[in-house]
């Protein structure tokens, strides 16, 4: 049976065409279809906010992967005095990008070692 993974936040497909190419199916979320050019979305596309979905959209998927936006976090590792300013949370405009809630069962990581 062909294994499914589910490309979530999935753009252009990064991750998805690593997956098709080694004989997946892939099902991939975004709030927005991307296309550039000649390039867009390899396989089937959910357009639906990542905040919405249900754990029953991947009962038969066997890897969820998931690259969430992080301009805002790599934006604050720059060394700008604007950039330090920013507050600790939400550090995205509204509506655009919003930065990810930990999932409800997210726990903190464990110190390594
Ligand atoms: C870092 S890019 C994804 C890159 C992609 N995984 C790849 O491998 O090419 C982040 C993506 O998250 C999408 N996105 C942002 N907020 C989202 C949300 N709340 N729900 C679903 N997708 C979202 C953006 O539209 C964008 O395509």
């Amino acid at each position: 049976m062909t294994p499914l993974a589910i490309d979530l936040f999935c753009g252009l497909g990064g991750w998805t065409q690593g997956f098709l190419a080694e004989g997946w199916d892939v099902i991939g979320f975004d709030i927005e279809r991307h296309i550039y050019g000649d390039h867009r979305y390899p396989a089937q596309l959910v357009l639906q906010d990542v905040r919405t979905i249900h754990g029953r959209q991947f009962k038969d998927a066997d890897m969820i992967v998931a690259s969430s936006p992080c301009q805002e976090f790599s934006y604050r590792a720059m060394p700008w005095k604007r950039a330090k300013a920013l507050p600790s949370r939400n550090v995205a405009p509204p509506g655009r990008n919003p930065p990810c809630p930990a999932p409800r069962n997210a726990r903190p990581a464990s110190p390594s070692r």
